[in-house]
């Protein structure tokens, strides 16, 4: 974490990584900002995914493996949970250890004969899965637009170690926010209670307190940017004044003005995503979408 850190200050236009954002209070903050009105993508999904989820129970099959990436609080996952015959298991996959560790004794309530393995890990590096009957179908599910977080070279990486680890019949539930009007993105980044500007300084709060890094709260806002060029929504964090902060003993320079690159969420269009996946392993099996077109479901299957 702590070279990371270093590097993404280091360079012109500062960044951090944006898996950063979830200790266990971002993680807290993430599920807030879901419930938002501001915030269409996760009502949206969910909508799809209800629509959905007859077919593709039906597609899936019975006795399958469930495998989470960025699973979160687990929560659009219990549609499928509901709606998939015989689960042999589910894999939640995470960074945050804290909300896996609440998440699970929840699962387990309401789905007590369901094996549940959370795995604290990297998506991008695809951590070995626990012991789970080799001959059970693998479905990978991607919800979130978390697939929206990354650069190209990041999904070419997670579409292919995804592959792999779900092997030749694997299927990949995949949710993609669709390119839209900024009139309706940039709220959804900067909602007018605030809670996305203080998931975005937790950030800071995170550093001060777990690489004794000296971010004054105060001097810092949020920032969210839509970047057409790019087609995405860009979330920094803007200095206030010219400042100093020293973490681990080195120090960092802020003009007034100048940002810190926190997240991206790229908005895809069609052709967009077609030339992502053909760079990878899978192709489209079926694709659901709301009537508006904001949001779309992929089930992909290999090619
Ligand atoms: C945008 S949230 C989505 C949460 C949930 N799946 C949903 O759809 O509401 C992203 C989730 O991915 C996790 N995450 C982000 N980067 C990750 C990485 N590189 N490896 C594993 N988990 C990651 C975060 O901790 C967070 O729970």
């Amino acid at each position: 974490m702590l070279d990371d850190v270093l590097e993404g200050l280091s360079g012109r236009q500062k960044t951090l990584p944006s898996r950063l954002l979830y200790d266990a209070r971002g993680s807290d903050l993430f599920e807030d900002i879901t419930a938002l009105p501001e915030y269409y993508p996760t009502r949206t999904e969910t909508a799809i995914l209800n629509a959905a989820a007859p077919d593709l129970s039906r597609r899936i099959g019975e006795g399958a493996v469930l495998v989470e990436y960025g699973a979160g609080a687990s929560v659009k996952t219990r549609i499928l949970l509901d709606a998939l015959e015989a689960l042999a298991g589910y894999v939640p996959i995470d960074v945050s250890d804290d909300m896996l560790a609440k998440t699970k004794p929840l699962l387990q309530q309401d789905y007590p004969e369901l094996p549940i393995h959370p795995v604290v890990g990297n998506f991008l590096v695809p951590p070995p899965l626990p012991d789970i009957d080799p001959r059970a179908r693998r479905v990978g599910f991607f919800p979130g637009s978390t697939i929206g977080n990354l650069d190209d070279a990041d999904i070419e990486t997670f579409l292919a170690g995804a592959a792999e680890e779900l092997g030749p019949d694997g299927l990949l539930v995949l949710g993609v926010d669709l390119k839209k009007s900024p009139d309706i993105l940039i709220p959804a980044y900067d909602d007018a209670q605030g809670v996305t500007a203080d998931f975005n300084l937790n950030l800071l709060v995170r550093l001060n307190r777990e690489l004794g890094a000296d971010f004054d709260l105060d001097n810092f806002r949020h920032e969210a940017r839509w970047n057409e060029a790019e087609s995405r929504m860009e979330m920094h964090l803007v200095s206030l004044a010219d400042q100093g902060v020293t973490i681990c003993g080195k120090r960092f320079d802020f003009a007034a003005g100048e940002t810190i690159h926190t997240e991206n969420s790229r908005k895809f269009d069609p052709a967009q995503i077609e030339r992502l996946l053909a760079a990878s392993p899978w192709r489209v099996a079926e694709n659901y979408r709301d009537a508006s077109d904001l949001f779309s479901v992929l089930l992909l299957e290999r090619r």
